[in-house]
């Protein structure tokens, strides 16, 4: 790259902005910040104040805070916490509730004094929230004012629980959540229909009083909301936007959540850039999108006048660019995702040889395989490959219980129909403990072993439609999931152990995956480290030298365009196969009314408007049109270590 200072690339960036490799990289610095400012306050005699965020996003922070506090003698006894936020109606013991989640990410493993910590009270009674509210206030500023803000950022552009709507003037409020804020956090509250419609937050205001503010974010949900905030105008329709007025506001990133920056998306548009394959790629079918043309009508002047004059010289015409990009994107569509046999390999995404291949699908949860690429299993399995499907994890914490208890009934008449105790004693043995948890207690490792048992079925009748049989699925039990709770899972060396096996005993010589750029908190984004590490451990023996691995972006998500290295076409009958398989997963159907209400199937919709969006893009761009198509993008181990 030449000529260019950092300026130039981020001059649409109204925040101050850093990509760090990881969160990791990320909390790392601004734990180090934090750590600095107490050690500085402790020398000095003076109290340190620290706004705090929770969810997903503040975790690996509070991990290395919590190091530092062990290893590096960091003391909190002289700091003083106020969170955000907290949800209305929820106790603090509840296992959703802000206060509980403090307690068990930081507070309860550091030296910070119980009084010193302020989450808002979830149960104030209605007619006191008010008083309660204003009295947050006064206790920040009788504190001193909030010296480091932690923020996180909400799909809808909130901070805090500052929903759209909320201006830079709001102050601590009971405010009513949005319906996307409640759908993303359906899942720790085991249903939408659970999740509280209120909350009490700080507001817009009351965080931009504080001195500093770091806002962090990862993954590429968050990249098109990041994207508004810093480069967009500020409105109250994403409240994070307000954060431009801040004098010492820094947005720390990971790429996937910088990704929808221009710097990130459209480095040509500010600043001279290197023309390597993929920024070619990239940028030929960026215009070709902007300007609504076929690649093969692009002009001279299409070029010139969207910033890509320079590419124009380094090829020398359009026509030259035109074909050259064509072919490549032609050449990633293929109906043989495991090789064509017998075939001229040398344009195909996937070699002929061997055959037939030994596929390796590994799906974080069930149904991820389906709902990402039923088609492609599909056609792997009738071309005659070796298929297997894993599953990483059971994805028993996502069965409501309304369909445990149907089991448990099932179990319970079968039992006594043919007298069978032991089938009985388990099936009371589990409603006993159903009743016992509630609403909302945490499942028992019984409970968790029948919802597991409940995936399985289901995941083995998707997986027949798909022309894959039961011998051909593993169910990995990965035991971070089995062990853990959505936002808290660790994975450990057992993890990586029971991986490491599978991949040494199946050899393959493709691997289907899915978890790069996602929240690093994340099941497919954990499943995808541990299958990252454990490639990196096993023996480097030839299978790992030919073994190729196709990454698939979602679940819920698919590549651009110009990423897929191999595009699978569906035809209208395979793709209503694929349909058909994400029906068997029936307890994952949304049970929310609301939900229901609105669309028949969610996963459905999604499916079928993702894959149909690609292939709608493929005859765009002037190649043939196809009723769907999925998407995968190659990923060298070998340039990753
Ligand atoms: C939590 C909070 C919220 C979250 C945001 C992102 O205290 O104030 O604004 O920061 O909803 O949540 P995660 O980190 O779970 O993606």
């Amino acid at each position: 790259m030449s000529h260019a200072s950092i300026s130039d690339y981020t001059q649409a960036e109204r925040i101050s902005t850093t990509i760090y490799a990881d969160a990791d990289e990320a909390c790392a610095h601004v734990a180090k910040a934090i750590g600095c400012l107490i050690r500085e306050r402790n020398a000095a005699g003076k109290p340190t104040v620290l706004g705090l965020a929770t969810g997903s996003t503040p975790v690996r922070l509070y991990r290395e805070l919590i190091r530092m506090h062990r290893e590096d003698r960091l003391s909190f006894l002289n700091v003083i916490t106020f969170n955000l936020d907290e949800y209305y109606g929820l106790p603090g013991d509840h296992p959703e509730s802000y206060r509980r989640f403090m307690q068990d990410q930081l507070f309860d493993h550091v030296d910070l004094k119980p009084e010193n910590t302020h989450v808002p009270d979830g149960l104030v009674a209605r007619e006191e929230v008010y008083a309660s509210c204003q009295a947050y206030e006064e206790a920040i500023r009788e504190a001193g004012g909030i010296d480091i803000q932690i923020l996180g950022i909400g799909r809808t552009g909130h901070i805090g629980f500052n929903e759209p709507g909320s201006d830079a003037t709001t102050r601590t409020r009971l405010v009513t959540l949005d319906s996307l804020t409640r759908r993303d956090a359906a899942r720790d509250f085991l249903g939408e229909e659970n999740v509280p419609r209120h909350a009490i937050t700080m507001g817009v205001g009351t965080i931009l009083d504080a001195r500093k503010v770091y806002l962090l974010a990862w993954g590429e949900a968050k990249a098109p909301v990041i994207m508004q905030s810093v480069e967009g105008v500020q409105t109250d329709s994403i409240p994070a936007s307000f954060l431009q007025q801040h004098s010492d506001c820094e947005f720390c990133l990971d790429a996937a959540a910088a990704s929808h920056l221009t710097r990130a998306r459209y480095p040509w548009l500010v600043g001279p850039v290197e023309w390597s394959p993929e920024m070619v790629r990239k940028s030929v079918v960026w215009l070709a999108r902007k300007v609504e043309k076929p690649l093969l009508k692009l002009t001279d002047e299409d070029y010139a006048e969207n910033g890509m004059a320079d590419l124009l010289t380094e090829k020398g015409s359009a026509y030259n660019l035109n074909i050259e990009l064509f072919n490549i994107t032609q050449h990633t569509i293929t109906g043989w995702p495991g090789g064509k046999p017998h075939a001229d390999d040398s344009s195909r995404p996937e070699r002929a040889n061997p055959f037939p291949k030994r596929s390796l699908v590994l799906s974080p949860e069930p149904m991820d395989d389906v709902f990402c690429l039923g088609g492609t299993l599909h056609r792997l399995a009738n071309q005659g490959h070796e298929v297997t499907v894993a599953y990483a994890t059971s994805g028993n914490l996502a069965v409501p219980d309304p369909d445990a208890r149907r089991a448990i009934e099932l179990i319970m008449e079968i039992g006594q129909e043919r007298s069978n105790q032991d089938d009985v004693g388990f099936a009371r043995e589990v409603e006993t403990q159903l009743d016992a948890k509630g609403q909302f207690g945490e499942d028992t490792k019984d409970i968790r072993h029948l919802k597991g048992l409940i995936r399985r079925g289901e995941t083995r009748s998707s997986a027949r439609l798909m022309g894959i049989e039961s011998s051909q699925l593993r169910f990995l039990d990965l035991p971070f999931y089995e062990e853990g709770r959505y936002r808290r899972f660790k994975r450990t060396e057992a993890d990586i152990a029971v991986m490491v096996k599978l991949l040494e005993e199946l050899k393959p010589h493709q691997i289907f995956a899915t978890g790069l750029g996602h929240d690093p908190l994340s099941v497919p984004a954990i499943c995808f480290e541990v299958l990252r590490e454990s490639l990196q451990q096993c023996v480097w023996g030839d299978w790992l030298k030919q073994c190729r691995i196709w990454l698939y972006r979602g679940p819920g998500a698919e590549w651009d365009t110009h990423e897929i290295d191999m595009a699978v076409p569906l035809s209208p009958d395979e793709f209503d196969y694929k349909i058909r398989g994400i029906y068997q997963h029936q307890t994952q159907r949304s049970q929310s009314p609301s939900t229901l209400r609105k669309s028949a199937s969610d996963s459905w919709n999604l499916a079928s408007q993702l894959n149909r969006t690609t292939a709608e893009i493929y005859d765009a761009l002037g190649l043939p049109e196809y009723e769907a198509i999925e998407g995968f993008k190659q990923w060298n181990l070998k340039e990753d270590a």
